[in-house]
């Protein structure tokens, strides 16, 4: 396989990954604070274009589904769209996003031509700097979906998680908040814990509603191979403490309550192109690159995962 690498490259490049690593965690300058505020706006320089203006218009962050496109923003978008389309999304559905960045998953889900339009999204993210810019982005573009008598989008900064606070979008179920869809794209790895959210997500579902998940999950024996392990906690820079399995996600699905559950492995379509995007864009991407190859040289699997609370349920 293309991202395949030998023991001793594997070695190399982890001790060189390492030491950056190290050195980016410790050193005073503002890489620090690009590191570990890890989400602020970074990402804005990924989606610059070739041509187009910057700041550029979009503000994806999320590893791309690069079937059939060449650059970072379409990628995302198309990821993106894959959720939609594994959320079995209607017209009219009343939508919870989790960990919508800046946005730019809100301003999709609320005007691409390939998304039926909704009723009412809903978000989260657990970055307040990102959540007031995704609210200046919404009213730039819609002031009336901002707020007032038609307001559509309501942004909410909380752990993906609700620990039991009323003014969380999954606090304990009522009718008039529930959703037809819970999308979560590309963050779910980042949860506290990911079989937690399937449960309370399962109880936010309207009946016939879909979750849908675009997640990474290792290979059974990658998961507890010292690499792995080596791997996973020397590097920060993806926190995976919650590291699982196909097999382990469809289990924690059916106990969830969900059924017609989909697993889709989409890893060629999304990790070879964004590892060789990353390379190209300055040498702190090309570490943060070389880093995730070394995970997907360990069985990474990159999923889309997708169920249905039944009709029946309540
Ligand atoms: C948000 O979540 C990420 C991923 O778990 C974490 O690294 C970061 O520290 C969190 N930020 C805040 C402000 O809680
Ligand atoms: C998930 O990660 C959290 C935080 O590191 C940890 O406390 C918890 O035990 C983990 N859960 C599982 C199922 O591994
Ligand atoms: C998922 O896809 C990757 C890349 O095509 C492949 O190497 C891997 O074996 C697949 N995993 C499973 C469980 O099918």
């Amino acid at each position: 396989m293309l991202l395949e690498l030998s023991a001793p490259q594997t070695l190399l490049v982890g001790a060189v990954a390492l030491v950056v690593a190290l050195w980016l965690v410790y050193s005073p300058s503002s890489t620090t604070d690009t590191v570990s505020e890890h989400y602020g706006l970074f990402h804005l320089a990924l989606n610059r274009l070739p041509d187009g203006p910057s700041p550029p218009v979009t503000e994806w962050l999320n590893m791309g589904f690069w079937r059939e496109e060449t650059l970072f923003p379409r990628a995302c978008r198309a990821l993106a769209q894959n959720l939609v389309v594994a959320a079995a999304i209607k017209p009219n559905a009343n939508i919870l996003d989790v960990g919508f960045g800046t946005g730019e998953s809100i301003l999709f889900l609320l005007s691409d031509p390939d998304v039926p339009q909704p009723k009412k999204i809903t978000g989260i993210t657990n970055v307040s700097a990102q959540c007031e810019r995704a609210k200046r982005r919404v009213a730039n573009a819609w002031p009336q979906f901002a707020e007032g008598a038609e307001q559509r989008v309501f942004l909410y900064t909380a752990d993906a998680i609700c620990d039991g606070s009323q003014d969380h979008p999954l606090s304990s179920p009522d009718t008039d908040s529930s959703f037809d869809a819970v999308l979560a794209l590309d963050c779910a790895y980042h949860f506290n814990t990911r079989w937690r959210f399937l449960h309370q997500s399962f109880s936010k579902l309207t009946p016939g509603g879909r979750i849908a998940l675009a997640d990474i999950c290792f290979a059974p024996q990658g998961l507890s191979s010292l690499k792995t392990r080596l791997v996973t906690s020397t590097l920060r820079m993806m926190p995976m403490h919650n590291r699982t399995t196909v097999l382990e996600y469809r289990t924690r699905m059916q106990d969830a309550g969900f059924e017609d559950i989909v697993i889709e492995n989409i890893t060629s379509d999304v990790f070879p192109r964004f590892i060789q995007f990353l390379k190209r864009q300055g040498w702190n991407w090309w570490i943060f690159g070389t880093i995730l190859q070394i995970y997907v040289s360990t069985g990474c699997q990159y999923v889309v995962v997708s169920g249905r609370k039944p009709c029946s349920s309540n």
